[in-house]
């Protein structure tokens, strides 16, 4: 399995702090956005990973990580997203890396504190399809979030104002090299960009979606609240532990 960390897009959300800078470069108690993700993937064994980010300040990434030496990768490849495409367009730039192996996607400011070793091994027994990782949270409206029959998910809606279910969909997902065929066959959203979101509905309506829950906190960074939470939790806890 092959590993894909998100860490494009103009990171508004975070102004002025993203002004002359990526959002993924921006610090987390004591280290880069990027470095969370990357290990969180390390940790479930994965060795070879893509970095798909874009804008004015992509070569930062390259000074930063090098040869992903320090993560203990085999391999690291970088892939350049031009505009503001979303998630699911910035994905489609890994089909070449991924050379049709299967692949767990991270978006690049999302933050666990323990691992997802299980979640990985239980979608290598699965046999293809896709599999993706929900946690319970007080606020879904900000969030991808399942809609359930019994313990089957039927659909994911994308920040739902009334939310399904007490669940979100974190930005850690197992898919197929069926994915991209799915990404070229979406139209863009509301907000003009291909959603992570549709992809997994795709997978839905095949009937080939798993899933699993989380094990330990979850949070995104992707705003001035959130980001203080993460540096927080990170102090007080640690991230991505093993055991
Ligand atoms: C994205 C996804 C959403 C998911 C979230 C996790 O939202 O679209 O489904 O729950 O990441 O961090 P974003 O935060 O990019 O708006």
């Amino acid at each position: 399995m092959r590993g894909v960390v998100l860490a494009g897009g103009l990171g508004t959300r975070l102004f002025p702090l993203t002004k002359v800078t990526n959002k993924h470069l921006l610090p987390v108690y004591d280290k880069p956005m990027i470095y969370y993700p990357i290990e969180a993937l390390t940790n479930a064994g994965i060795k070879e990973v893509m970095v798909v980010t874009g804008g004015n300040n992509a070569g930062d990434f390259l000074r930063l990580l090098g040869n992903g030496k320090d993560f203990g990768l085999n391999r690291i490849h970088y892939a350049y997203q031009e505009g503001e495409g979303g998630i699911a367009e910035a994905l489609s730039l890994a089909e070449a890396f991924a050379e049709g192996r299967p692949i767990c996607v991270v978006l690049g400011d999302n933050i666990i504190e323990k691992n997802i070793i299980e979640a990985v091994g239980a979608y290598k027994a699965q046999g293809g399809g896709a599999r993706i990782l929900l946690k319970e949270v007080p606020d879904p409206e900000r969030f991808g979030v399942p809609a359930f029959d019994g313990k089957k998910i039927i659909r994911i809606e994308e920040k739902p104002k009334d939310p399904k279910s007490n669940y979100a969909v974190i930005g850690i997902y197992m898919f197929d090299s069926r994915v991209f065929d799915i990404i070229g066959g979406l139209k863009p959203s509301q907000r003009g960009e291909l959603e992570i979101t549709d992809v997994n509905n795709a997978y839905i309506e095949a009937g080939t979606m798993e899933w699993s829950t989380l094990d330990g906190w979850w949070t995104d960074a992707g705003t001035i609240e959130s980001l203080l939470r993460a540096s927080n939790m990170v102090e007080n806890t640690g991230a991505n532990k093993i055991g």
